[in-house]
């Protein structure tokens, strides 16, 4: 009896916050107070940082359904808070670059990410189709697939020459 009424319990504490986002880290505990955390989308409307589950972090008041689209302005953090579909063992706990939708890339889209890291999976998921395809070093996404072997052939042609003038 004591067992159900727990389970009831839980069921209904969880029905009552499960749209809370999960617990982040802001620059400051103050979650509500501006530039500590940063700005929430402004699509979907009434979204806010509030205080965590644990003493401070922060999350996100209230999550959408859904963060994989329609988004306007999120960011990697409120993608952690609010994560996207989850794409087979990744989470989707980054803001892609057009900052509408919280996708499952390896590292940040943004500027912050380490150089030369870019794989055609995360330019896919951070780019979308239009700029899906990793430069040969990595350095960014190219519309246009080219592969370092065309690199290295047009390397060679071009050392070939400059042996022959
Ligand atoms: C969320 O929306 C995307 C399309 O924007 C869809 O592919 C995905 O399946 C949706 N996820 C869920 C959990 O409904
Ligand atoms: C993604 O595409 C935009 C233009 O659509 C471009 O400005 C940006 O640099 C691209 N991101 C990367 C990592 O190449």
């Amino acid at each position: 009896m004591f067992i159900k009424k727990l389970i009831l319990f839980w069921t209904l504490v969880n029905f009552l916050f499960a749209t809370q986002g999960a617990d982040v880290t802001c620059s400051g505990t103050a979650c509500t107070t501006p530039g500590n955390c940063p700005s929430v989308p402004t699509t979907p409307t009434s979204l806010a940082w509030q205080n965590g589950a644990k003493s401070g972090l922060c999350a996100i008041n209230n999550c959408p359904s859904n963060t994989s689209s329609g988004l306007v302005g999120a960011s990697d953090l409120f993608c952690q808070s609010c994560p996207g579909s989850t794409t087979g063992q990744a989470k989707a706990v980054y803001s892609n670059t057009q900052m509408t939708g919280c996708v499952a890339a390896s590292a940040t889209c943004g500027n912050s990410r380490t150089p030369n890291t870019w794989s055609n999976s995360d330019c896919l998921a951070c780019n979308g189709s239009s700029q899906q395809y990793a430069k040969p070093d990595q350095s960014g996404c190219t519309a246009q697939q080219q592969s370092s072997s065309n690199i290295l052939l047009f390397s060679s042609l071009l050392l070939l020459s400059l042996l022959l003038i």
